[in-house]
Formats: C-alpha cells, sequence, structure tokens
C-alpha cells in the first residue's frame, strides 16, 4: 500500500473542481484517508516547492499558490503515486491527454489545477508538510 498527497490548487478550487476531481478518486476505488481546505503560509508553501528555488517561474509560482484556499488530501492505495501522475497528465497542456484533469481542464503549465507527489520520497515530505 502506498501514500500520496494531492493539493487542489487555488485555480482549481476557484473555478469549482473540487468535486469533480474528488469524485475521478473516489471512482478509481482508493481510500481518501486526510482532507483539508486550507490557505498555507508561505512558510509551508516555500518548503513544499523549495526543489524550484532559482527557477524563473519561482516567484510566479509562490504568488499562484498564495492566491486563494487549497484542497490538500492524501490517497492511499496499491501504486497510487504512479496513479495519481496518469490521472493528472502532463503539467503542459499541449501534451495533456484527453480524459486527464488537466487534459480536460487545463490550459497553462504554470496554472495547472493540481498537484501530486512525484515519488516515494516527495510524497512522505510533502504529507508531513499539508498534515503535519
Ligand atoms: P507542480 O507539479 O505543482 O510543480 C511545480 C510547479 O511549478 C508546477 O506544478 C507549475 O504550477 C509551476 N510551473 C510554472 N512554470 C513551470 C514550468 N515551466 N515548468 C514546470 N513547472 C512550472
Amino acid at each position: 500500500m502506498e501514500k500520496t498527497l494531492i493539493l487542489i490548487k487555488p485555480d482549481g478550487v476557484k473555478r469549482g473542481l473540487v468535486g469533480e476531481i474528488l469524485q475521478r478518486f473516489e471512482r478509481r476505488d482508493v481510500g481518501i484517508t486526510n482532507l483539508r481546505l486550507l490557505t498555507p503560509t508561505i512558510e509551508m508553501i516555500k518548503e513544499h516547492y523549495k526543489e524550484h528555488v532559482g527557477k524563473i517561474f519561482y516567484q510566479e509560482l509562490l504568488d499562484y499558490i498564495m492566491e486563494g484556499p487549497i484542497v490538500a488530501f492524501v490517497i492511499e492505495g496499491n501504486n497510487v503515486i504512479k496513479m495519481a501522475r496518469t490521472m493528472i497528465g502532463d503539467k503542459d497542456p499541449i501534451k495533456a491527454t484527453p480524459g486527464t484533469i488537466r487534459g480536460d481542464y487545463g490550459n497553462s503549465i504554470r496554472r495547472n489545477i493540481i498537484h501530486a507527489s512525484d515519488g516515494e520520497a516527495s510524497a512522505e515530505r510533502e504529507m508531513k508538510i499539508w498534515f503535519n
């Protein structure tokens, strides 16, 4: 069994996609073990995105994630880390396959609705940031 972190970013919440996104995970029959709506602190965001410090989009990324509330949740099940990444789709809207969350609702590499941890180590690290 694996666990991974999913964030519905401020644009996903504002656009009313929370129910739709949660339903997609429920229909895959994975367990949702934690869920919260929160406005994160700048410290949480900096910790979460520390690997992107210095990148050209870093400041824009911080501003975007601070725009409003986020829905954070943890899913549990067999191979959920890779499964969630497949379900959310490529961050580049040109590459995001229809049927994936970004492929159905996204049109920007920067404002891309949703985040899912990209591996076991990042899932462990990120779950601690959002759920102590
Ligand atoms: P996420 O998967 O949460 O991880 C890093 C985030 O940086 C990404 O989603 C986007 O929101 C943002 N970002 C902005 N520009 C880029 C870019 N050119 N490449 C990758 N990520 C970007």
